[in-house]
């Protein structure tokens, strides 16, 4: 018998889980050294923080109250032509950002690299609009599954290759709420 999971999380999410991989206090103390760095590197560059919805929704509102500088934020949203298939890491723009990237110091928040397939096609299409600069701060890495060359400048942990939900992360829309990293049972899947 696993042990109980920490926090109130629901009940029918608790039962689809089989254990925790990252528990919710080292996620937040990974993010707060993120922020530490990201704000000595930044100083008063006003950096624009850019991130793609829905998974980054969490990471970023942790991210962004750990990084004690001025800043800006906006998003995007897009839906892949092919989630069976991820059709090569094409996706349509669903929701644009709306502010200019001309000249500004962009860090693109992900929660998770996985092919790198996406980011790599939203890095170039943002690449166009000639900010100053532009990086990537990603929470979750699964370098094993890298297909395109990606580094992020900033990292929070590198995962083996499981499928996980939690802090953001769905399956099928679910387990986005979990404030921690977990895998699912087999028959949840
Ligand atoms: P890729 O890097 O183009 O393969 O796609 C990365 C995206 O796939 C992430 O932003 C997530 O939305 C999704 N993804 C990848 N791995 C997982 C996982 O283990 N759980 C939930 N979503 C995942
Ligand atoms: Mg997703």
């Amino acid at each position: 018998m696993a042990r109980p999971l920490p926090g109130p999380i629901p009940e029918t999410y608790a039962r689809d889980i089989s254990r925790v991989l990252i528990e919710s206090e080292a996620i937040q103390q990974r993010i707060r050294e993120m922020g530490a760095q990201i704000a000595y590197d930044y100083g008063d560059l006003r950096p624009l923080f850019v991130g793609v919805l829905k998974g980054v929704l969490f990471f970023m509102a942790d991210l962004l109250r750990a990084v004690h500088i001025p800043l800006e934020v906006d998003f995007m949203a897009i839906s892949s032509y092919s989630p069976e298939t991820r059709e090569h890491g094409v996706v349509r723009i669903t929701k644009d950002l709306e502010t200019p990237l001309q000249g500004r110091h962009v860090i693109f928040v992900e929660d998770m690299i996985d092919t790198g397939l996406t980011l790599n096609y939203l890095l170039r299409l943002l690449q166009t609009r000639n900010p100053a600069s532009l990086h990537v701060a990603v929470l979750f890495d699964k370098p094993s599954r890298r297909l395109v060359d990606i580094k992020p400048r900033y990292l929070g942990f590198r995962l083996p290759d499981l499928f996980v939900v939690g802090y953001g992360l769905d399956y099928r829309e679910q387990y986005r709420n979990l404030p921690f990293v977990g895998v699912l049972k087999p028959e949840a899947l």
